[in-house]
């Protein structure tokens, strides 16, 4: 009311000479120019009333009861009109506060408790010392901003799987560059020149380098030699690799194409320190230190690293293997997988394996081989439900999709046939033949991102699943119950949340993996320490998740045993349970990951590449 007093008064002066003015020019008599003026004037003022005043007052609200800590719904605020940039921005500016706070609670809560938990802020100042201010350089293919078209609109996305969840929260503490191949439609429109832009795009922190691949590149490198052959063989998931001779020569010369971009963002840095992620640049580690001995390289593996005997079947084992040993430092996620690649390295290079200390020494130069299981960044500063007044997780979860049931089983996962999917499936349809009391009470929703579509393995894998669905449903659904509900398409973290939240049993039924990050964030959302975790004993985080119940996916009468077992649970043994593994994973977060890789590599002396031959291309 105030703020139209404010502008009344000044309107009214300027309108009141307006009128006198125009009546003494026009020679007319005042009286028959007020009314059309004071129309216009009402009309003015309902258009300022309504565009301004209104929505300024609601932000001006919104904001003090957001001051006082009071709740308000962010959404309360206008999200169209003139108003609507500066509403956003007060949101955007409201969330870095809640972040904010939360932070500094725990970090007070964390001084009370004496404890040494890694921070954000922990890490980057741990960080900061251990590489002596130089920058971090840190490459994988996959991008973890991708911008693509909609409606007419650019919109960034953020692609699913364990790499991208695990290094952003890293590259947000630390800052530094994470140089990527650009996938999305849009994002050359969202680069400079360089390929350079920065990130996340609300509140950017650190840079996002792309480099841009021809679609041959990126159909022999990434589709072809990574994901329909090193993926497959190291995954030993009973679906054969292939290696054609065309994907290796575009896969060297992929990685050849990361390297120069590396080159460019080291250039002005001395013992500059590189992280290299994962199976699609294996020949990177060497290629950087051919030209650049100086770089501090360490290259960390994110998925399994099988035996000798099965890694051999590669046509290119040895030259992938010299790549790899261009780092000073290779981390896989546990002990087994480094045990195995010293075992491979041992047959096939001539090398000295020093089985004390886990090295590999070639000429004058040796590479470290040790664990560093990754991690989450740990549960959100929102990660409390979304619901309704009187309305548990579960309902709105449920009402959200039209059904009702008693117990909700959810699963999260690329749709990869890694995944364990279709015994995941079997063991519901067993579970609910072995225990039909359960059903029109039991749903399972499965969240399933469609992943490396174009490849045929994935295209055949994805009908499968959705056969499979459809013959279990049709064999058991009634007319208001279905058992099974597939929810095909990539979900961001927010819209996973509240199924994480609303499960009473989270179902990670890998075949086999290098870690599996599902688990981790199911864990860390669950707030009320409910909920039961069933886990695939072929996944890494197995290792440390010691209390989720523990199967063989291939047992299928296990598997259902377990979802009986888990529906069934005590809420005393949920807890108790629950409780265990979330402190684990808040303990093992990913910023403990990162200071550990980082800190064993700052502390190793680079040495340079050992003399071998050049990589050879095959012959086109
Ligand atoms: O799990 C291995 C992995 O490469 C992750 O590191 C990655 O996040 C995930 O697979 C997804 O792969 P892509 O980049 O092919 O989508």
């Amino acid at each position: 009311m105030k703020i139209l007093v404010r502008l009344l008064m000044p309107l009214a002066v300027i309108v009141g000479a307006t009128v006198v003015v125009c009546a003494r020019l026009l020679h007319q008599d005042i009286r028959h120019l007020a009314l059309p003026v004071a129309l216009v004037v009402l009309l003015v003022l309902a258009v300022l009333w309504w565009d301004l005043i209104r929505p300024l007052s609601t932000i001006v609200r919104w904001m003090r009861r957001f001051r006082f800590g009071e709740p308000d719904a962010p959404w309360a605020l206008p999200r169209k009109g003139f108003l609507a940039p500066l509403a956003r921005e007060a949101r955007r500016m409201a969330q870095s506060l809640v972040a904010a706070r939360a932070a500094a609670a725990e970090e007070a809560r964390l001084r009370n408790a004496g404890e040494s938990r890694w921070t954000p802020d922990r890490l980057r100042e741990h960080v900061r010392t251990a590489l002596k201010g130089r920058p971090l350089v840190v490459v994988s293919n996959r991008e973890p901003y991708v911008h693509v078209r909609q409606d007419r609109q650019i919109r960034c996305l953020t692609p699913p799987g364990g790499l991208v969840t695990a290094m952003e929260p890293v590259l947000r503490a630390c800052s530094g560059t994470w140089i990527a191949a650009g996938t999305g439609e849009a994002d050359r429109d969202t680069a400079d020149a360089h390929g350079r832009l920065r990130v996340p795009p609300d509140a950017p922190l650190y840079t996002l380098r792309r480099i841009w691949l021809t679609p041959e590149e990126e159909q022999g490198h990434y589709y072809g030699f990574a994901n329909e052959g090193l993926w497959p063989l190291c995954h030993i998931a009973h679906t054969r690799p292939v290696f054609r001779a065309d994907d290796w020569h575009q896969y060297v010369r992929v990685n050849e194409k990361f390297a120069e971009a590396v080159f460019e963002e080291i250039a002005d840095t001395d013992e500059p320190c590189l992280v290299v992620q994962d199976y699609h640049l294996a020949l990177l580690p060497r290629l950087v230190k051919d030209k650049r001995p100086d770089a501090k390289i360490a290259l960390f593996w994110h998925i399994p690293w099988p035996n000798p005997e099965a890694f051999g079947i590669c046509p290119w084992a040895r030259e992938l293997l010299q790549g790899m040993l261009g780092a000073d430092l290779v981390g896989f996620h546990i002990q087994f997988h480094c045990n195995n690649f010293l075992d491979t390295v041992d047959r096939m290079l001539e090398s000295r394996i020093d089985w004390e200390h886990f090295s590999v020494t070639r000429a004058d130069r040796t590479t470290w081989v040790k664990p560093f299981p990754i991690s989450i960044a740990g549960p959100a500063p929102d990660a409390s439900p979304a619901v309704g007044a009187g309305q548990t997780a579960k309902e709105a979860v449920l009402k959200s999709l039209g059904i009702t049931a008693r117990w909700l089983g959810v699963g999260v996962d690329r749709l990869d046939y890694t995944k364990g999917l279709l015994e995941r499936l079997s063991a519901i349809e067993r579970f609910l033949d072995k225990y039909p009391a359960f059903r029109e009470q039991f749903v399972f929703v499965e969240l399933g991102a469609p992943s490396r579509t174009k490849i045929p393995r994935y295209q055949e894998f994805e009908a499968s699943v959705e056969a499979e669905i459809e013959r279990i449903n049709r064999r058991f659904q009634t007319r208001a119950w279905k058992p099974i509900v597939f929810l095909k398409k990539q979900h961001s973290h927010q819209e996973i949340a509240p199924f994480y939240q609303a499960a009473d049993v989270c179902l990670v039924t890998s075949l086999h993996d290098g870690m599996n990050l599902v688990s981790k964030e199911f864990v860390a959302s669950r707030t009320d320490e409910r909920g039961v975790l069933i886990l695939s004993q072929f996944t890494g985080a197995s290792r440390e998740l010691l209390d989720a119940l523990l199967v063989n996916p291939y047992d299928i009468d296990q598997v259902a045993d377990a979802v009986q077992y888990a529906v069934t649970m005590e809420p005393e043994e949920q807890q108790a349970r629950m409780s265990r593994m979330r402190e684990t994973v808040q303990e093992h977060n990913v910023y403990r990951w990162a200071a550990a890789l980082l800190t064993e590599l700052a502390r190793l002396r680079p040495s340079p590449a050992p003399a071998a031959s050049p990589l050879q291309l095959p012959a086109e």
